[in-house]
């Protein structure tokens, strides 16, 4: 239907006769001398129709939206436009043929929008026109098409695994399905397919990837969603450092087919313990740098019964230096942060500023001038350096005063934002412990392989083990987590007993996974990554919804086509289920 796109016509064109396709995207008319903004998913194209034209009076009926092909000649424009790639030309129409007509679009079809989020979900199909979100799905097609192309160059295999399964235990709250044949039995929607993956490892496969759909029944913020996309691998004969070079390779491909850019490899590695020690999270954002100062020590000393008390309790104290901030902030900052960290029960935020001079600041009252001093010498204190702390168990402080690390780094501009920091978090402990369970927990699953020296230590003192896990951040989001298997079922076994899994839980969710680990199991290794979060970080998009087509809203909605939405009683009695409202 046409014999060029939108983003075509050129200089080199000026004389000849074009047929384009789209939709009208802009209608101007210049006392009768109209111009047209032809859009189609490659660019735009100005069209023009002169009053004299003798399809003018069809011309002038056009409204935005409505879908025309055109036939018409290539001329130099008058006035160019530098900022479109087909600003020296236009086409003046000599055929026009209208495809198709439009309603008003109930929200703007530009890059620049001011319809709400809940609209744009809406009328999803007219968001999508917007170009900035074509650009967005294009860029993610790129992504899975250098995945495809990477990890087949490597000998994997693409494996589909069933959408239908059993529970596993990876975290998350699952999504069931009722079974229509089987009634009161369900079918459970996988968080990831790591189980099946593993099993493909003792079938043989060695080297398998998926770029799969994985449903969790979580809180949407805006890097989740209930269905989200991973690309999935696994490999047998491997450790650590084989994963590594693999991501990394995988990434650097990314990057260049998807962006044009050369990824510098390998990553940067911390551990875990650094990572929470230096930024108080596993998923620090390294495009700036203000590390924590752990003032524990110096606090012993301090008479101020909040920091007491947190150290009585077997807590911490530790401080994050904003420099050149104290202007900057005043209080009432200060206990705007106090208020956004109460989520992680922080009972509070203690400050001091230096202007050069003298320290200032809510805690100076209990500090002898020796501990100022040190304080000033612990921190580097310059002129205008502001201090906040925070006292307590570590679950608080260290979410707290990351929390404040990322406010600032944004607030103040330290984030370059055409950065990319790709970093690898390694050795992990093996478990947490859920004070509202009060029992272990896998700090990742628990088909991860403790470190070697770990392996006899998890039935007896788990705090003290470590696993053989690993994952992979990006500009402070976790973007894929991963670890070596264990491929040995009595440690398995001894792994699900550890999290409290009695024989019976392990024999009727587990079994067959165990028994398959019988029938000689390969080493094996694997990682799985966010394609949602690498998408929304590499188009720098604030939601993961702008680069899903058809996403759900915050609240699990999706209000295009307003699912969920309650049942056909007859169908709910075909599957014997009662709703209790
Ligand atoms: P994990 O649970 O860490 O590991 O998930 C891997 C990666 O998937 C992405 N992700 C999500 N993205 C969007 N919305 C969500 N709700 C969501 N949940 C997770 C993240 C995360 O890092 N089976 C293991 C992997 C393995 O061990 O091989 C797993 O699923 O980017």
């Amino acid at each position: 239907m046409r014999t060029y796109k939108n983003n075509e016509l050129r200089m080199n064109h000026i004389g000849q006769t074009v047929t384009l396709v789209g939709w009208v995207a802009k209608v101007r008319n210049l006392g009768g001398l109209l111009f047209l903004d032809l859009r189609d998913r490659y660019g735009i194209t100005q069209l023009t129709c002169k009053p004299e034209n003798p399809i003018h009076s069809l011309a002038e009926t056009l409204r935005n939206e409505y879908v025309i092909q055109v036939t018409g000649i290539v001329v130099e424009r008058e006035s160019k436009n530098p900022n479109m790639e087909t600003g020296d030309i236009e086409v003046e129409i000599k055929q026009l043929n209208l495809l198709s007509e439009a309603n008003t679009p109930p929200i703007i079809i530009a890059d620049k929008t001011d319809a709400l989020e809940d609209f744009r979900m809406k009328y999803r199909y007219l968001d999508l026109r917007r170009p900035m979100m074509q650009k967005n799905l294009m860029l993610r097609h790129q992504i899975t098409r250098a995945v495809r192309n990477y990890f087949d160059a490597l000998d994997f295999i693409e494996i589909e695994t069933p959408v239908f399964g059993k529970s596993t235990p990876e975290g998350a709250r699952e999504y069931i399905v009722p079974s229509r044949v089987h009634p009161g039995e369900f079918y459970v929607l996988p968080q990831s397919p790591q189980v099946y993956k593993q099993l493909l490892m003792v079938a043989g496969f060695e080297k398998y990837y998926q770029i799969v759909k994985c449903f969790r029944d979580e809180d949407l913020r805006a890097d989740r969603q209930m269905e989200f996309t991973q690309i999935d691998l696994e490999m047998s004969f491997v450790d650590e450092e084989d994963i590594y070079k693999t991501i990394e390779g995988m990434m650097k491909k990314i990057f260049k087919d998807a962006l044009g850019l050369d990824l510098v490899t390998p990553f940067k590695r911390i551990s875990f313990d650094d990572s929470m020690e230096l930024y108080g999270t596993d998923k620090p954002d390294l495009r700036f740098d203000l590390p924590l100062t752990n003032l524990s020590a110096f606090a012993k000393d301090v008479e101020f019964i909040v920091f007491q008390e947190a150290l009585n309790e077997g807590g911490i104290v530790k401080g994050l230096k904003i420099p050149h901030a104290a202007t900057h902030y005043s209080r009432k900052q200060i206990d705007a942060w106090t208020e956004d960290i109460k989520k992680f029960k922080a009972r509070g935020l203690a400050w001091l500023k230096y202007d050069g001079i003298t320290l200032t600041g809510s805690i100076v009252k209990y500090l002898s001038e020796d501990q100022k001093a040190s304080l000033m010498q612990l921190f580097a204190l310059e002129k205008d350096d502001m201090v906040v702390i925070c006292a307590g168990k570590k679950t608080i402080v260290n979410p707290s005063l990351s929390y404040v690390r990322n406010f600032v780094g944004r607030d103040l501009g330290l984030i370059d934002e055409s950065r990319y920091e790709i970093l690898w978090i390694v050795n992990w402990p093996s478990f947490e412990y859920n004070e509202e369970l009060g029992r272990y927990l896998a700090a990742h699953h628990p088909f991860t392989s403790p470190k070697d020296d770990s392996k006899d230590l998890i039935l007896t003192a788990p705090e003290k083990c470590y696993s053989k896990c690993y994952d992979i951040v990006m500009n402070g989001y976790e973007l894929g987590s991963g670890s070596i298997r264990i491929h040995d079922q009595k440690l398995q076994a001894d792994m699900f007993r550890a999290i409290g899994l009695s024989e019976d839980n392990i024999k009727r969710k587990f079994g067959f996974f165990v028994d398959a680990l019988k029938f000689g199991t390969p080493p094996h290794g694997g990682i799985a990554l966010g394609l949602d979060r690498l998408a929304m970080i590499l188009t720098h998009s604030s939601s993961i919804r702008d680069v899903i087509a058809f996403p759900k809203s915050a609240n699990a909605i999706d209000l295009m086509t307003e699912a969920p939405s309650p049942l056909d009683p007859k169908l709910l009695a075909d599957l014997k289920i009662k709703v209790d409202q």
